[in-house]
């Protein structure tokens, strides 16, 4: 049996990937925060549809630093982790208060960062031992009004190429995916206008999917992924590339 921690599986985009995982044999842990009816329904459709795996729901409000070493405590076995969790808020960085700034910090880079100090040793004794970022493709060219979320989506990537430095002889690979604009309620306050806008930058003609970057997680967490690490897969449908 393998198992992953999806962090932010309640949302969007960790749903899609929970829902590629269940379906491809793995026994999940869901990690969520508000939104516990996603959580309650994906427990319950999985559990149906795949009897044989175990699948488990985590509450975590990743800006309380107090509640990470009881999150910890019910996981056992770790073959992988995925962070889907994030936020971000449309703001000149002159706006942002300094507790926005830790909040956010704390959801996309430290709370990850504390929950794998001690999950390494799992994750080495793992015959597969996967990470996985759902960075930005802001991380990597910068957005005006969202100067804090690229800052700390770069910051995911480039945590990604020293710590798969570090454990890789541990046998851990750990990536990233950047994705562009994907239909998700990250996006749902952009004005019919200004998604048509938006697609007409967009070279493949369309939005994303969640389950266009699911697709790529469930890749990255298979077997004869083994070689790659340290790496950043952009899926924007071409968009700032
Ligand atoms: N949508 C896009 O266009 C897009 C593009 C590039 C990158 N991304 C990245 O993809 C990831 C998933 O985003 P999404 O589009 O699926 O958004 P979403 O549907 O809003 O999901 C966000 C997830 O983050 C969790 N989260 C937020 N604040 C949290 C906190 N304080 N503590 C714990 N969990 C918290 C949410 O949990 P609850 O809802 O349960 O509170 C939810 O599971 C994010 O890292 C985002 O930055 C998205």
């Amino acid at each position: 049996m393998k198992f992953a921690l999806v962090m932010g599986a309640s949302g969007d985009i960790g749903k899609a990937i929970a829902a590629d995982l269940a379906s491809d044999g793995w026994s999940l842990y869901l990690h969520g925060f508000k939104n516990q009816l996603s959580l309650d329904e994906q427990l319950e459709s999985y559990q149906n549809q795949f009897p044989k795996q175990d699948f488990f729901k985590l509450t975590l409000d990743m800006t309380d630093e107090k509640g990470v070493a009881t999150f910890l405590e019910a996981l056992f076995q770790v073959d992988a982790v995925i962070f889907s969790s994030g936020f971000t808020s449309y703001q000149l960085l002159t706006e942002v208060s300094a507790i926005e700034m830790e909040k956010m910090w704390q959801v996309h880079l430290k709370t990850p960062l504390l929950l794998l100090q001690k999950l390494q040793p799992k994750l080495a004794k793992s015959t597969l031992g996967r990470i996985i970022f759902i960075s930005s493709v802001y991380g990597e060219v910068g957005s005006a009004m969202e100067v804090l979320y690229s800052t700390l989506k770069g910051a995911q990537l480039a945590f990604v190429k020293a710590y798969s430095k570090e454990v890789a002889s541990l046998g851990i690979t750990v990536n990233a995916i950047a994705p562009g604009a994907i239909q998700t309620k990250m996006n749902s306050e952009f004005s019919e206008t200004e998604v048509t806008e938006l697609v007409q930058e967009i070279p493949v003609g369309r939005l994303g999917q969640p389950n266009d970057i699911s697709f790529w997680v469930k890749q990255l967490l298979k077997e004869e992924s083994s070689y790659m690490t340290g790496q950043a897969l952009t899926i924007s449908g071409g968009w700032l590339k």
